[in-house]
């Protein structure tokens, strides 16, 4: 404002000048006045009247008046003594800044007549300011490799003096590598330089710190400093360095993705970027740079991919690093990869047969190759196979090996092989590959056909329907296929030639059911023999055979025949029977045979009816034991049979007797007589003709039966005042058998057996000629006895006996009437039995 102010003021004065100049320029002065700044108020600065000529007086006669360009008063008048005075403390820098001179320009007015006086004042200036600098801190930056003698320019400072007082020279503090260098500009205006002496080196000293004084010219010399921090940049001369030119790295081939193989460190003494080093692959070939990876900025080189050490054994890497001034190093990294025993060996089969027939000798069956693509420990191999088996591995060259039979096979124990081939690395852990080869053995028919028994025995019940299912015989073969494909066929008997054998049986070929061809009579044929044959349908066959021997059981379709009495209508045959008979007086004898065997024979004597009841009594009471057959050549001397001995009560109970008797099928034992005896003394009241009936029952299922009719006539003229007991009689037979009365009797039972052989003959002629003409009438096929078969072979024949006791007209000898063959010893009474032996004459039957 106030500069505005002035420079209104000058134009203003210009124009007044102009205008005044013709008018009253021409007694118009110029003055030229002095004030030194900084003075006190009311410093002198001229005295007026003394400078214009005129009076103190007229200065307050013509209103004498100072005015500033500016219209401030920095000077008064004193109107007493014409001073022209300070007004106040003038400010050179204030008033005119760093224009030097510092000019104030005011006129001097006066009226009466009117005139003007122009005029100037200098302010002087004094050193009153000191150099300052703007900025108390100048940082300069400079690189290292700054070229000596280069220069670097300076702030300047700032003093608002003028002239002199201004700034002069500049200064800095001593040092070895700058020093100061004052130039002048265009302007005139000194500013100050600082210039490099010698070399920086960062390396050395990062920093300096220098102190810039600026002197005025004023004296005494005022100064004003600043700092200039020169920092030393650094310059990428150092390229990184490798602490080693090789690393090697040993690296397990299995080692995973990520593993940390070797960490390089370059080293760069720059700083900055110029030592931040990034580590790079230089020059590396595709598998290196997918294998392995390397940190750029940590140098660490990590798996990438997997190692395999037995495609690439080692790697060899250049790496190189780089500051950030792109200086670089390089180094060689090897990488070795360990081997590990990651592979399995291999097994490759050249050739192979998994069939082998089992009686091929030593053989060949394969041919394989083993290899392991590891190295040293890890590829070296084993090979074998299991143990227990036929078969060994032979090693024909390096890793070749043949797998052979030992010897012949045999198909019949075992008919296929699972070999394992077990190859195993050294390495560790140990690994190992295992190879199964299946090889089957082929039948060969070395194998005839056996028979599950060496002979079977089967039953047939007699009468049976023809074509019946008897049994069945299997053989088994143990080769296979049509080696093992059998057919069975019938042979008669070795040495006993069965005619006919083929209208007996029949067998099926293939399933060897065996069929009676028609039905069988246990009476006609109780056993028969004959041999089957299987044959395999192997080249050539081969066959097995077994003996059948196939027994025909009884049944009961005989019914009982009576041999004595005779039951002929036409010479009935009446029993004379004294009337002074004891109790137990034997009357007569029933004898009755059954064709049938075993319990179908087993003959049980009743006394169905008679005319007198009580008075007779049917007794049962002996065992026979007769040979079934001729004692052969083989049969053992000495001999052991069982006889059991029981009763026909509810239960029945039973006794047994041993007789030394072995041979199963040589002995029988009939109970086939029934004795009528006389249950009381007849009485006077009793009839003289008796009528009794006799029922003949066997033990079958169900039972057959025969009946008897007894005609017994009392008499009184053959009397025996003392016929003794039974018991007693027993005993004196034994004693004595052929004293006294019995000698007659004798006589009479053998004109009896004598009549009785001519009966049984006529009733032999009677079965041929025709069994319809007598109900009951066996229809025996073989000679008597000699068709008496079989005691079966347990030797436990049970017998049912029923004893009744009663007095005859016969002596107690009047067993042998009939069958005199059987001998009284071993017909004792069934309460004492007792282990005997029984001599059986060889020669012939009893
Ligand atoms: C500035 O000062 C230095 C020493 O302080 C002196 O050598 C030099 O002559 C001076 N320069 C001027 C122009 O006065
Ligand atoms: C052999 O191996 C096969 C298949 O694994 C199996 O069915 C067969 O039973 C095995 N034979 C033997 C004798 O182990
Ligand atoms: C029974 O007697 C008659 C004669 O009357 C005779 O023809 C027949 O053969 C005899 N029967 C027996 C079984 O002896």
């Amino acid at each position: 404002m106030e500069a505005r102010g002035l420079h209104f003021l000058r134009q203003r004065q210009v124009l007044l000048l102009f205008l005044l100049w013709d008018v009253s320029w021409a007694d118009a002065g110029f003055g030229h006045y002095v004030v030194t700044e900084e003075t006190e108020r009311g410093s002198f600065v001229v005295n007026l009247p003394k400078d214009l000529g005129l009076g103190v007086e007229e200065l307050a006669a013509r209103r004498t008046r100072v005015v500033f360009d500016d219209n401030k008063q920095y000077l008064f008048l004193d109107f007493h003594t014409g001073d022209l005075l300070t007004n106040e403390k003038l400010d050179r820098e204030k008033l005119c800044g760093p224009a030097e001179p510092c000019m104030l320009y005011f006129q001097i007015l006066m009226d009466n007549p009117f005139q003007i006086y122009q005029a100037e004042l200098r302010v002087r200036d004094i050193n009153d300011h000191s150099p300052a600098f703007q900025d108390k801190e100048v940082i300069l930056k400079i690189p290292e490799n700054t070229a000596e003698g280069a220069v670097f320019r300076l702030p300047r400072a700032q003093d608002s003096d003028a002239g002199l007082n201004g700034i002069q020279n500049y200064t800095i503090n001593l040092n070895f590598f700058f020093h100061i260098k004052i130039n002048d500009n265009d302007e005139g205006m000194v500013y100050p330089v600082l210039v490099l002496d010698k070399a920086l080196d960062w390396e050395d000293q990062q920093e300096f710190s220098l102190t810039l004084t600026a002197i005025d010219g004023g004296s005494p010399p005022r100064t004003g400093t600043a700092t200039v921090r020169i920092v030393v940049l650094d310059i990428n001369d150092n390229a990184p360095q490798f602490p080693q030119e090789l690393y090697e790295a040993q690296v397990p081939e299995n080692s995973p993705v990520g593993f940390l193989i070797v960490k390089i460190f370059a080293e760069d003494v720059d700083t900055g970027v110029n030592a931040e080093v990034s580590y790079s692959f230089f020059d590396a070939s595709e598998d290196i740079r997918t294998t392995f990876e390397i940190n750029s900025l940590s140098g660490a080189i990590t798996l990438n991919g997997l190692l395999d050490y037995e495609s690439v054994k080692s790697y060899k890497i250049n790496v190189q690093a780089v500051d950030g001034g792109g200086l670089s190093a390089s180094c060689t990294v090897v990488v070795q990869v360990l081997d590990i025993n990651d592979n399995s060996p291999e097994l490759i089969i050249s050739s192979l047969s998994n069939y082998i027939a089992e009686n091929s000798p030593a053989t060949e069956l394969a041919v394989f190759r083993i290899r392991d693509r590891d190295s040293g420990e890890n590829g070296k191999m084993i090979c074998y196979i299991q143990k227990n088996v036929p078969f060994l591995l032979k090693r024909s060259m390096e890793n070749f090996y043949i797998l052979m039979t030992e010897g012949e096979l045999d198909r019949e124990s075992r008919d296929e092989y699972n070999l394992t081939i077990t190859v195993t690395d050294l390495g560790t852990p140990r690994l190992k590959t295992q190879h199964t080869i299946t090889v089957l053995v082929s039948d060969v028919n070395d194998n005839a056909p056996t028979f599950t028994q060496s002979s079977y025995t089967l039953s047939v019940p007699e009468n049976n329907s023809p074509a019946l299912h008897i049994g069945s015989v299997s053989a088994t073969d143990s080769d296979s296929g049509t080696n093992a494909q059998l057919t069975y066929s019938l042979l008669p008997p070795p040495h006993d030639p069965l005619p006919g054998l083929a209208s007996l049986v029949s067998i099926n070929a293939d399933t060897g059911q065996l069929f009676a061809l028609r039905a069988l009579d246990y009476e006609a044929l109780r056993a028969f023999e004959f041999r089957v044959r299987a044959t395999d349908r192997g080249a050539p066959p081969l066959s097995g055979q077994a003996r059948v021997r196939v027994r025909v059981l009884d049944a009961n379709d005989n019914a009982p025949f009576v041999l004595h009495p005779l039951q002929n209508a036409s010479a009935p045959c009446t029993e004379l029977l004294p009337r002074a008979a004891q109790p137990g007086y034997l009357l007569t004898k029933v004898v009755a045979v059954d064709a049938d065997a075993g319990q179908n024979a087993w003959l049980s004597f009743q006394l169905l009816q008679a005319s007198e009841p009580g008075l007779f009594s049917v007794w049962a009471h002996s065992g026979e034991v007769r040979t079934a057959r001729p004692p052969g050549e083989r049969d053992a001397p000495r001999q052991r049979l069982l006889v059991l001995v029981r009763d026909n009560g509810q239960p029945p109970l039973s006794a047994s007797v041993t007789l030394q008797a072995s041979e199963p099928g040589l002995f029988s034992v009939w109970a086939h007589s029934g004795e009528v005896r006389t249950a009381r003394p007849p009485g006077e009241r009793d009839a003289p003709r008796q009528r009794l009936l006799v029922l003949v029952r066997d033990n079958g299922q169900p039972p057959l039966s025969a009946s008897v009719t007894l005609h017994v006539l009392l008499v009184d003229g053959f009397s025996q005042p003392h016929l003794p007991g039974p018991e007693a009689a027993a005993e004196r037979a034994q004693a004595d058998p052929l004293t006294g009365p019995l000698v007659v009797a004798l006589a009479s039972v053998s004109s009896l057996f004598l009549c009785w052989l001519l009966l049984f003959v006529a009733l032999r002629l009677c079965g041929r000629s025709g069994r319809a003409a007598l109900p009951g009438c066996p229809a025996p096929e073989g000679p008597f006895p000699g068709q008496l078969l079989d005691v079966s072979g347990a030797g436990t024949l049970a017998h049912s006996y029923q004893y009744e006791v009663c007095l005859t007209g016969g002596t107690e000898t009047n067993d042998f009437k009939f069958l005199k063959s059987v001998t009284g010893k071993h017909q004792k009474a069934g309460n004492d039995l007792e282990e005997n032996s029984m001599f059986v004459n060889a020669s012939g039957y009893n």
